[in-house]
């Protein structure tokens, strides 16, 4: 069965009834599934399976230590971007030399952190980066582990926010440039070249636009090494989508079979693979839980306000993304539907969870559940409107246990002044 179903008419997380959970913990409430986490990663294992390969966990997409350290306790490293993504990952476990550092603005203080704490690869994304990185490196006694974003300039058809494998983004080094950037970095006394690095884009639903990146970056691999510059590790980044709303991405198990297969014809099947999957491996795992607050018959619009809002779950405002909305109660699916907008109390027109939802008789009080907000919700989640973050709770099988508290209102002036 899928880990987020109806049984017996009702929701529920695995073995735990989401009506349970609400009632417990209260409203906006984050339930993820472990064994939907473990069984996307395994799809990652199965389809790597027999390669020396490092799946690196791209934190951003949800960054809560309970779900670092399932992922870390399952042999995974951690993609971070910033050094407070280093504490945290290292806080819930994470082996360093498992942790590459990848963003387009690291500063030296969080350059010196990462060498510090021994993290294995600098994903480098310019050449004054490249720089900069040396200089610290030297100054610190050390020589830093780096790999060079490159830009396939492949389109993934992605939203334009999500998208960063064509030219004209502020990321990668271009793939014009990219022998030219090994060759400096390999001339360089503080770094040592030990991998290639690329990353499309986020939310992919094809197969294509990954087989063309890697094909553009073994032809960079043959040039690199033909200057005398080995590449140990090949890093192809994360991106990989779910399903939201009928999307249908390839299996995880599938696609790499296909990318190593390539790999292989091209005689690079003993290169070390690393990937950063993020939303793949926690997207569909998660539920947020809201209150309906109020219904708001309209001449244009019916609105069904709820507790949760953009400050929660972000990616409807910021992208205009769906995500299923669905009771805690089956609705029979002969029941009549009335069509909503479902939105939160924040002060804003962008405040919206759901647009023109049909839904089965629903009535103040009771509890909605929005799917696939594993990923970029919580992580994405903001105080604005001074709304306390929500709480978060991990369920495994017929257990629960609450992985974040409620953020208390008095938490949210800490350290501010009259
Ligand atoms: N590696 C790098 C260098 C990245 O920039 C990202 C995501 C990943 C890996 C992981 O990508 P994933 O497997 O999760 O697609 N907030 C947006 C998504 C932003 C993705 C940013 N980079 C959203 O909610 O859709």
């Amino acid at each position: 069965a899928p880990f987020v179903c109806y049984q017996n008419g009702q929701l529920m997380v695995e073995g735990v009834a989401l009506s349970e959970l609400a009632r417990q913990h209260g409203t906006p409430l984050f339930v993820y599934s472990k064994a939907a986490i473990l069984a996307a990663l395994a799809a990652y294992q199965r389809g790597l399976a027999g390669r020396e390969a490092l799946i690196c966990y791209a934190m951003k997409a949800n960054s809560s230590l309970a779900i670092l350290k399932l992922l870390a306790d399952a042999g995974c490293g951690f993609d971070i971007v910033s050094a407070g993504e280093l504490e945290r990952a290292l806080a819930a476990g994470a082996t360093p030399s498992k942790i590459v550092f990848s963003g387009v603005g690291k500063t030296r203080a969080e350059m010196r952190r990462a060498l510090e704490a021994g993290v294995g690869c600098f994903n480098i994304e310019s050449m004054a980066e490249l720089d900069v990185l040396s200089d610290v490196a030297v100054a610190c006694g050390q020589t830093a582990p780096v790999s060079i974003r490159v830009n396939p300039n492949v389109d993934a058809k992605t939203h334009p926010y999500i998208s960063t494998g064509l030219k004209g983004n502020k990321f990668g080094i271009s793939h014009d440039e990219a022998l030219a950037a090994y060759r400096h970095a390999a001339s360089l006394p503080g770094l040592r070249v030990v991998g290639i690095d690329c990353h499309i884009g986020s939310q992919i639903t094809e197969s294509a636009p990954y087989l063309e990146a890697m094909d553009r970056v073994l032809d960079l691999v043959t040039q690199i090494e033909a200057a005398g510059i080995p590449i140990h590790h090949i890093d192809f980044g994360g991106g990989l989508g779910i399903d939201y709303n009928g999307d249908t991405p390839p299996a995880a198990d599938v696609l790499w079979q296909q990318l190593l297969g390539k790999l292989d014809a091209r005689g690079f099947g003993n290169r070390k693979i690393m990937i950063e999957p993020g939303r793949s491996l926690v997207g569909n795992a998660g539920v947020c839980l809201t209150e309906v607050l109020f219904l708001k018959p309209g001449e244009q619009k019916n609105f069904c306000i709820v507790d949760a809002a953009m400050n929660d779950l972000p990616r409807p405002a910021l992208y205009e993304a769906f995500h299923r909305i669905v009771p805690l109660a089956e609705a029979n699916p002969a029941a009549q539907t009335t069509t909503y907008d479902v939105v939160g109390p924040v002060c804003e027109s962008g405040d919206w969870l759901g647009r023109d939802r049909a839904l089965a008789v629903v009535q103040q009080g009771d509890v909605l559940a929005v799917l696939s907000a594993g990923a970029y919700c919580m992580s994405m989640a903001s105080n604005y409107n001074t709304r306390p973050r929500a709480a978060e709770v991990l369920v495994d099988g017929a257990s629960a246990r609450v992985i974040r508290q409620r953020e208390a209102v008095q938490d949210l002036w800490r350290g501010e002044s009259v």
